[in-house]
């Protein structure tokens, strides 16, 4: 059978193919989100599985809706109300249907929503969902948020801008800015804070913490538990009002079985360990943006560092020259990107020698302009 015989052709013509593969695990890890080295964390599991243990069932078994509710869950979305100052949260079996069941259900007819262009994949995808209209503004372009405000803002009847704290694959900030055009309109404000929650801010929670922003009745805040927590699965935090009703119209929340409870089990230690340490991981942090810039002079404002390729192909090719030098980066390549990427993680359990090591080759490569 060839049923997509075309489409694959195009796909490799591109030199956008994908494939599922099981990396090598001697190679050193600087391709994944797990900004803390949070998921090797071996106490972290013990208390997890300790904690499971002593559980009369172990996993959700269905919906939060019916009877999957478990006292870890509630547990958890009170340490993350407490630590971020918001009157409620609900935890989502992932980041994706977060995005979906915000942007699906939030949005009614006459309304709109504004997304940052480089919103997460899963935003942009679920925003086709929405009843409401939907617009995007260019990267971080407040000139742009505040003219299309300017001009709808009379005319809907509520407006919900959505932006990154950390964006994904450029490693910025969302422009603080738009914190204030949208108390300034009275838009609901949505922050997608994947990568910024436990990497920014004096206590780690990200956008909102970093900037010393007052959480009112109009902001939002999603993040997952599968990047800087090392675990997995996702939460929305609001007020009672907002979280009612995504508990009555978001349809992930109430048709898709509640996060597993070794998931919500393992975030919940691991953000009571960022909270006990968060001194100790703030100072390693910037000693890893200060050895960027150092190195390459390059202002990493988080624990994302892209290097722009010319070509897909290249990207994919400077990928297995690392890896012949024993490290594992992420080749992001079009259309996920507009310019192709080398993207490397410097997770804080690599050892500095070898950050310093991948740097030195990539320092080599932007100087040379040569491929490694
Ligand atoms: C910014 C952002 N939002 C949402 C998601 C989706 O989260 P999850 O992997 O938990 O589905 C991701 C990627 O994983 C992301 O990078």
């Amino acid at each position: 059978m060839s049923y997509f015989d075309k489409e694959l052709d195009a796909i490799k013509k591109a030199n956008i193919y994908r494939k599922r593969e099981l990396f090598d695990s001697e190679l050193i890890d600087f391709a994944s989100n797990d900004y803390l080295g949070l998921s090797t964390n071996k106490k972290i599991f013990n208390k997890s599985c300790r904690y499971l243990t002593k559980q009369r069932y172990f996993s959700p078994k269905a919906s939060t809706m019916v009877n999957g509710y478990h006292k870890i869950h509630k547990k958890l979305e009170k340490l993350l109300c407490d630590m971020n100052g918001f009157e409620d949260g609900i935890i989502v079996g992932s980041g994706f249907l977060a995005n979906i069941a915000m942007f699906e259900s939030m949005p009614r007819n006459n309304d709109m929503l504004l997304l940052d262009e480089n919103y997460h994949a899963s935003g942009l995808m679920a925003s086709k969902l929405s009843k409401g209209k939907v617009g995007v503004f260019k990267h971080n372009d407040i000139e742009e948020l505040e003219s299309l405000l300017i001009q709808y803002h009379n005319k809907y009847n509520k407006i919900i801008v959505a932006a990154e704290g950390v964006y994904s694959m450029s490693g910025d900030m969302a422009n603080p800015k738009i914190y204030s055009l949208c108390n300034k309109y009275k838009c609901m404000l949505i922050v997608d804070e994947a990568h910024s929650s436990g990497v920014i801010g004096k206590n780690l929670n990200g956008w909102f913490d970093y900037n010393n922003f007052e959480i009112k009745e109009n902001h939002i805040k999603m993040a997952t538990f599968s990047k800087a927590y090392g675990s997995y699965g996702a939460y929305i935090l609001s007020t009672k009002q907002t979280i009612s009703y995504l508990e009555n119209r978001a349809k992930p929340v109430i048709y898709s079985t509640a996060l597993s409870l070794f998931d919500t089990a393992y975030a919940y230690f691991a953000i009571r360990y960022i909270k006990k340490n968060k001194q100790k991981i703030n100072k390693k942090i910037n000693k890893i943006q200060n050895i960027v810039k150092e190195k390459l002079n390059i202002d990493m404002p988080a624990l994302i560092l892209p290097i722009e390729q010319n070509t897909n192909k290249s990207t994919k090719y400077i990928q297995q020259k690392l890896k012949k030098h024993k490290f594992l980066v992420g080749a992001i390549r079009q259309p996920t990107v507009k310019k192709p990427i080398i993207r490397i993680i410097p997770k804080l359990n690599i050892k500095l020698m070898s950050f310093k090591a991948i740097l030195d080759i990539i320092k080599h490569t932007i100087k040379t302009k040569e491929k490694i």
